[in-house]
This record gives C-alpha cells, structure tokens and sequence, in this order.
C-alpha cells in the first residue's frame, strides 16, 4: 500500500477501507509516513468527510495504537466521562465523587489544559501534593477501594491519537466532525470503562458552535462507543458563556467543593444532577432518572459526596484538608473587582474571551510545557439575562501581577454584550443522545 494513493483516493472523494485505514495509522504510528503525507491526508478528510464505517475503523485503529487498559480486576460496572471542554468546566471534580458516593465505580482518565480551556489535571493540584501520575495497579486498587480514581493520561494510551491530534492542531484540521469523534472515543476506549457519559459542549466557548454539530457529533460518538461494546449516553450542553461562576484552576476547585456542599451555582449544579443522572443509570446503580436524582440529592445532603471527594483527593497524595477548608488552596496577592461600563442587560459573553482572560492572568498554558499559576483567575457575578447598572461589578479577577490583571481586565471588557431589553433565559441542558 502507498500513501500517496489513500491521499488521491480521498481528495478524490473516495472511501478508504478498514485494511487502509488500519496500515495508514499503524504506518504512521511508527514513522514511516511522515507528517507532511499525514497533513495532507487530514486536509483531504476534513474537506471530503468519512462515513460512519471509516470513522469506526479509524477509531478502533487508533485505540488499538498502544494499550488497551485493562480493569478487569475491578468489581462492578466502570464508567467514566468526558466532556468536550470549555471554560469554567469544572464538573468532574464534583461529579465523580457524586457519583462514586453512590456506589457506581468511577475509572477515569484525564488530560491537562492546553489553551484557553483548563485541565482537570491542573485543577486538581490546586490540592497541595495531589498527583495523577500513579501506576495503573494504584487506579485499580483505589477504585476498588473507594470508588473513584483520576489517573493522567499516559503515551501509551492512543498513541496514534497523540501524533495525529498535534498534527491537527497545526494544520488547522482540528474540527471536523469524524476527526473529534474518532479522536476523543479512541481514547474512551483504549481506557477500559465499560460505561461512557459525554458532555458534548456547544456554543462560543465549544469546538461545535451549533447546536445542529454539537447533536451530530454526539450522534456519532454513541454510535462508536455502543458498536464497541460499551453503553454509552451523551448529554448536550451550552457553552455559550462559562459554566457555573469560577473560571481558573483552584477557584473551580472551590466552586466544586460548594457543589458538593449544596451551594453551587445553580447551572453547574444542574449539569452536574444531569450527568450524574446518566452515570447512575449506565452504571446500573439506579433505574430511572427519578431515582439516580434522589439518591444524588441524597449524597450531598448527608456529605457523603463530599467526604469521598476528601477520601479521593488523600488516596492521591493530596491535602484533603483543603476540601473542608478552601482558603488552604491557592490564594493570589491581588482581588479586583471591575466594573461595568455600561448599564443594560447582558446579552452574550464571548466565552472563549473569558478563558482567554484567566490565560493572560497566568492560569493557562500557551505551550505544553509552560507553568500555570493555579491561584489566579475571574468570578463572575453576572450571567447572562441579568440586569447591570454602570459600574456595577461584572467580576472579582484574581491576580499575582498587575501588568497581567491589567491586560486581562481589557481584553474581559470587550467580552461583555449588552442590550437595552431582556434576553430569553439559556437553556442549560440541551439534550440528551443514547442511541
Ligand atoms: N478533544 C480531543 O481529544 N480530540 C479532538 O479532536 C478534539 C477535542
């Protein structure tokens, strides 16, 4: 097989087949196409597409790049979940130890930020001495033993994914529809959970701008993840402005903890009950939607949810006493209120402004490598629909230098779009995808 001819055949609107599929990633996995072969291949991709059996094929193939996790050895349903990404989103560090309150195991893996949108990783080493880089006998044990591990992502999951998701991202071939959905499942599936609940993001601050995308590429990643044997149920959820009020690494972690603690805001608490719904029902501990939300009420009311976030975060090396007392987290030199410049209703934020904003205040990485600052970033005390009079506070940055809060504070104020009559409530959830 010659790459040069899978290339032709796919600028020229053709079908590859699974053994095509299968030698490309393979071949390329091993350096033997090189990069310039490959861009060309996912420009030809994102123009002509990949019905649903090359997407399948591509997917199985990249899983199948480096190991297939193996958690056998722990008892009961695994599920894990993913959401797509996008500003504020803090839910797993909520949601996980809801859920595993509730007796469903939870065998997740993560990834760091990159960009303008946060990490789960870099949220949870807010927590002084936290570590996700345990051996994968660590992540069987723990979840055997209290129900939740998060484990970093390690080179040999989905390597082929790895390279080609670099690949993507300087080749400005990042969003097509069949390159996320294989991209993201690969990984799914290569970490082992037999039961997967995805947050697929849509709005200004989501990969799908649209709901129409946000639906279809929800659409195809059931698809992938049931034909592969795992049940799997994505919600769709608004990206339109951030979730919840907090956007920067420790002060998610402390949105998390009020969460858990009943007093999160209301559209993160939401998402949270939604998704959790979902785990509970995949994960066999519950039958309908109704009784997976009595029992999640249920494990915040009596602070289990809380007491197995503590448990989680000290079987990771971590300071669980900041879990009952967040002014242990990290804390930045510098609180500034900033002030509206004009009254009206809010009637958009652009979200990925906001993430870009908690980035310029050191709470991002522009290069892989790059060190954030946990402690820094924005609350926001207005959403959208709410009712703003000139000067009143938009948000409390969170800084540790002021030539950066500066930079951050006008760049935040171009973000904010207002208007003279109130706008329609967003809707938070907007739908759910399980076939
Ligand atoms: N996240 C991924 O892991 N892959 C993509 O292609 C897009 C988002």
């Amino acid at each position: 097989m010659r790459m040069y001819d899978l290339i032709m055949k796919k600028r020229n609107g053709g079908v590859l087949s699974r053994e095509e599929i299968d030698y490309m990633v393979a071949a390329y996995t091993a350096g033997k196409i090189p990069d310039y072969q490959m861009s060309a291949m996912m420009m030809a991709i994102y123009f002509r597409g990949m019905d649903p059996e090359e997407t399948a094929a591509l997917t199985m193939a990249m899983a199948r790049s480096g190991d297939m996790m193996d958690l056998s050895a722990i008892e009961g349903v695994k599920v894990d979940k993913h959401s797509t990404g996008g500003v504020g989103d803090k839910t797993s560090i909520a949601l996980t130890p809801m859920v595993a309150a509730c007796g469903v195991k939870i065998a997740k893996m993560s990834g760091r930020g990159l960009g303008h949108t946060g990490g789960t990783i870099d949220k949870l080493e807010s927590f002084a001495g936290f570590t996700t880089e345990i051996s994968a006998g660590h992540f069987i044990r723990q979840v055997n033993e209290i129900g939740v591990s998060i484990m970093g992502q390690t080179a040999d999951i989905a390597p082929a994914d790895k390279k080609l998701y670099a690949l993507r991202d300087v080749t400005a071939t990042v969003d097509n529809m069949s390159l996320i959905a294989s991209s993201i499942m690969s990984k799914k599936l290569a970490s082992g959970a037999d039961a997967i609940v995805l947050d697929v993001k849509t709005g200004s601050g989501a990969f799908m701008k649209s709901e129409q995308d946000a639906f279809a590429l929800a659409r195809e990643m059931v698809t992938l993840g049931n034909t592969a044997g795992k049940k799997t149920v994505a919600v769709v959820s608004d990206m339109d402005q951030p979730l919840g009020r907090a956007v920067g690494n420790a002060l998610e972690v402390k949105e998390a903890v009020a969460a858990l603690r009943g007093e999160g805001p209301e559209d993160f608490a939401k998402l949270c009950r939604t998704l959790g719904t979902y785990m509970l029902i995949v994960g066999g501990a519950a039958g309908d939607e109704e009784e997976a939300e009595r029992k999640l009420d249920r494990v915040i009311a009596d602070g289990s949810a809380l007491r197995k976030l503590a448990a989680f975060v000290e079987a990771q090396g971590g300071d669980a006493n900041a879990v009952y007392d967040t002014s242990l987290l990290p804390q930045a030199d510098i609180v500034e209120d900033v002030g509206s410049l004009t009254e009206g209703y809010v009637a958009h934020i652009d979200c990925d402004e906001i993430g870009i904003c908690s980035l310029l205040l050191g709470g991002g990485r522009e290069t892989k490598e790059s060190a954030i600052d946990l402690s820094v970033g924005l609350v926001l005390h207005k959403k959208v629909g709410d009712h703003v009079k000139a000067g009143e506070t938009l948000a409390t940055l969170h800084a540790n230098d002021r030539a950066r809060l500066e930079a951050a504070k006008e760049r935040f104020l171009r973000a904010w779009h207002f208007s003279d009559t109130a706008t329609a409530p967003q809707t938070l959830i907007k739908g759910v995808v399980s076939v």
